[in-house]
C-alpha cells in the first residue's frame, strides 16, 4: 500500500540532481498560447527550482536546456530558445552570483554566435568561485556527442590504450569533477533518456513525472526526492537487507 507523503524533506537528500525540462510546449499549447510562450514559463520556473535547490541543500543541478538535436526544431524556436539563454545571463546572473550559484555550462559552445559564446564564458569565469549550488546547463548538449569529443581528447592527448579506464574517460566529459547525478527528473510523461547524461547517469534512480515543466514547483521537487530517499541504491550489486542470498542485480 502507498505510504503517505510526509511533506518534511527526509535525510538522504541526493547531491547532484538533473533534470530534463519537458513540456513546455504542451502547457503553452493546452492554454491555447505559443510554444515559446511555454519555454518563457519555462524560464520563470528556473528561478523557483534553483532556490529550492538551494533550500533543499542540493550540491550539483543540471538542466538539459538545449540538446545537440534540438537545432532540427522550427527557426524561430531554435532563435528563441538561443535569445532566452541570452535574456537569462543578462537579467538573472547578478542574482544567481549573489545567491552564491555557480555556472557551468555543458555541450558545444560552437554553433553559439561568438557574442552568446562570449557571454556564456563570461558568466562561467565571474561564478567561477562560487560554490553553495553548482549549476550546469547543457547547452547544445548530447550525452553521445559528449563521448565522441572524450574520445577525441584523449587521441589528441596520445593517452596510451592501456591508460584508458572509466576514471580516465570521466575526466574527458563536459562533466570533468562533477560526481553523477543521483537522481534523473523528466517532467511531462514522457519515458524516454534523450541522449542526457548517457555515461554519467549509468546508475541513476530516474523519476517521471506527467507535470509540465513550468508546473514543477518546489513540492514536486520535494516529491521528488521523497521517491528518491526511498528507493535502495545497489549500483549492481544486492539488496543489503537479503543475507547474501539476495538475487538482485541492477
Ligand atoms: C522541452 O519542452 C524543453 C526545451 C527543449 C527547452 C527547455 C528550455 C527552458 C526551460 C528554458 C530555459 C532555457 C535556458 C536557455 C536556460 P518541449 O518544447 O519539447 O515541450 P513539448 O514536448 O511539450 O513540445
Amino acid at each position: 500500500m502507498a505510504q503517505p507523503l510526509n511533506l518534511t524533506l527526509p535525510e538522504k537528500v541526493p547531491t547532484h540532481v538533473a533534470i530534463i525540462m519537458d513540456g513546455n510546449g504542451r502547457w503553452a499549447i493546452s492554454r491555447g498560447l505559443p510554444r515559446m510562450a511555454g519555454h518563457r514559463a519555462g524560464t520563470e520556473n528556473l528561478r523557483r527550482v534553483i532556490e529550492a535547490c538551494i533550500e533543499f541543500k542540493i550540491r550539483y543541478l543540471t538542466l538539459y536546456a538545449f540538446s545537440t538535436e534540438n537545432w532540427g526544431r522550427p527557426q524561430e524556436e531554435v532563435q528563441g530558445l538561443l535569445r532566452i539563454l541570452e535574456d537569462v545571463i543578462d537579467r538573472e546572473l547578478q542574482q544567481l552570483f549573489d545567491q552564491g550559484v555557480q555556472l557551468r555550462h555543458i555541450g558545444r559552445l560552437d554553433r553559439l554566435t561568438p557574442h552568446l559564446r562570449n557571454k556564456v564564458m563570461q558568466a562561467v569565469e565571474l561564478t567561477r568561485t562560487n560554490d553553495r549550488l553548482i549549476l550546469n546547463v547543457a547547452f547544445n548538449y548530447g550525452g553521445r556527442d559528449e563521448i565522441v569529443s572524450a574520445i577525441r581528447g584523449m587521441l589528441q592527448d596520445g593517452v596510451k590504450v592501456e591508460d584508458i579506464d572509466e576514471k580516465l574517460v570521466s575526466k574527458y566529459l563536459y562533466t570533468a569533477g562533477v560526481p553523477d547525478p543521483d537522481l534523473i527528473i523528466r517532467t511531462s510523461g514522457e519515458l524516454r533518456g534523450s541522449n542526457f547524461l548517457i555515461w554519467q547517469g549509468a546508475y541513476s534512480e530516474w523519476y517521471f513525472t506527467s507535470t509540465y515543466w513550468p508546473d514543477f514547483d518546489k513540492e514536486e521537487l520535494r516529491k521528488a526526492i521523497i521517491e528518491y530517499s526511498r528507493r535502495e541504491r545497489r549500483f549492481g550489486g544486492v539488496s543489503q537487507n537479503s543475507e547474501g542470498n539476495g538475487i538482485n542485480a541492477g
